[in-house]
């Protein structure tokens, strides 16, 4: 209940909106492409091998059938956009998931070449990938089509944590697999890593850091276990009775982790990441506006946010059917874009006043200036006149944001959105 209250008088505060509903309605996106220069594009490969139990993100069984149509039903998608896009520079492509590398014999490629042959590429491409779908002949497979920037989900480096987690392989065995994608060509190899898992000890955390180091990563993603109810993990937690860590016990592993990657000469590059120096950052889209093809993707304009249905077959439906996937939209008021361009930026740890002013025509301080004094009194951020900084006390406290408002709209967003492919609203 507390939690409900900070919340709305947050969101109240920063956005000056009493409520946020996202309807069924296709917006205008003619309108909304026009002024805008330059975007990144997301696509969701929406299939797993096998289902998570603490997953969120929207994904189905892989199905070879299934696959094959959602790669003509993307291409449609593509041909949609490509219209309204037209030659505007796209400045960031990643794939994600679900897990990218299921499509990798099956579609990918084709998408790939659909993708460069109807939008004016001007970017590298980051894909996510399962420990297990990297061979060696699919990680030549993978370099041999532009991917030069690949994460995978390592999640953990002890077997019973595996285990826990139901990771279909074992700690040993993911080693040997890092190593090898670390031995190609590839500019940036990115691990997901969970911590905070129930009994997890600190001396755990500390020799899965170091080992993270030994195997010679680019980058760490680390993040602490967030149990969404909708998932099986958050279904059963009351009756399994997870010790789930406290924001203390989260802020000393953070603490662990911070201390060796700094130490091995890593830097923090976005709230949960940290990169080796001299590497490009493993990122997703890294523009403020995108647009998201395949179910679940979601776009973000300037003044509109768009959800597709998460639904497959009902994806591949609209498309055959000439209509756009589109099922849910918001549009967005000067104070929520604003306040959504602050949270981003802010996310990658970083951001410049100059920036703000040239997107929005006003001076950042002119907004947001009265938060700044205090949150760097409290050591929350450093101001070096146009960049300001988040400090890692400062990213702590947004992990705990995170906690307050990410999960609560992802689980009322996708919760309903994968229980019903097209809903009449969701309010956040
Ligand atoms: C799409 S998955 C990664 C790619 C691939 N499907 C795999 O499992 O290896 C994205 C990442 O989100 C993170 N993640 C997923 N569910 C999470 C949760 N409940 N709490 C914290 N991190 C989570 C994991 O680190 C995972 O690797
Ligand atoms: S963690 Fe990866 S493999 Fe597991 S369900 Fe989620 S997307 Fe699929």
């Amino acid at each position: 209940m507390l939690e409900g209250f900070v919340r709305s008088n947050l969101r109240r505060l920063l956005t000056k909106e009493k409520s946020i509903v996202l309807e069924r309605r296709i917006p205008l996106l003619e309108r909304s492409f026009q002024d805008i220069e330059e975007l990144g594009i997301y696509l969701h490969i929406p299939f797993c091998e096998q289902i998570c139990p603490y997953c969120p993100y929207h994904k189905e069984i892989y199905n070879p059938d299934l696959a094959r149509s959602y790669t003509d039903a993307v291409k449609k998608e593509i041909d949609i956009y490509s219209d309204l896009i037209g030659n505007r520079p796209i400045t960031s492509f990643y794939i994600g998931g679900g897990t990218p590398t299921t499509m990798l014999h099956n579609g990918l490629e084709e998408i790939l070449v659909h993708v460069f042959k109807s939008f004016n590429m001007q970017c590298d491409i980051h894909m996510e990938s399962h420990p297990n779908d990297l061979s060696s002949d699919n990680l030549d497979t993978i370099i041999s089509m532009g991917i030069e920037h690949l994460s995978t989900g390592v999640e953990a480096l002890q077997d019973r944590h595996l285990k826990f987690l139901d990771r279909p392989y074992t700690a040993e065995g993911v080693k040997a697999v890092v190593e090898r994608a670390v031995s190609k060509d590839f500019k940036c190899v990115n691990v997901d890593f969970i911590f905070a898992l129930p009994n997890q000890t600190y001396s755990e955390v500390e020799q899965a850091g170091h080992a993270l180091v030994e195997m010679g990563v680019d980058q760490v993603a680390a993040y602490p276990l967030f149990i969404f109810p909708y998932t099986e993990m958050g279904e059963t937690a009351n009756d399994k009775n997870y010790k789930i860590s406290s924001i203390l016990k989260r802020r000393k592993i953070l603490t662990i982790l911070e201390k060796i990657f700094y130490a091995a000469g890593f830097k923090r590059t976005s709230v949960w990441a940290f990169t080796r120096p001299g590497v490009p950052k493993y990122c997703s889209v890294t523009v403020p506006l995108y647009v998201g093809l395949g179910a679940s993707g979601s776009s973000y304009l300037k003044d509109v946010f768009y959800l597709n249905t998460f639904n497959v077959a009902e994806y591949v439906r609209a498309l055959g059917n000439g209509r756009m996937p589109i099922a849910l939209s918001l549009d967005l008021s000067e104070n929520m874009q604003m306040a959504g361009w602050l949270y981003w930026r802010i996310y990658e740890t970083r951001f410049k006043r100059s920036n703000f002013k040239k997107r929005f025509g006003k001076e950042f301080d002119g907004v947001y200036g009265k938060y700044l004094k205090p949150l760097s009194l409290l050591g929350f951020l450093k101001d070096y006149g146009d960049e300001i900084v988040l400090t890692d006390k400062g990213t702590y406290w947004l992990h705990v944001l995170e906690d307050l408002f990410a999960i609560d709209y992802i689980s009322k967003l996708w919760g309903k959105s994968k229980q019903d492919p097209w809903p009449k609203k969701v309010a956040l």
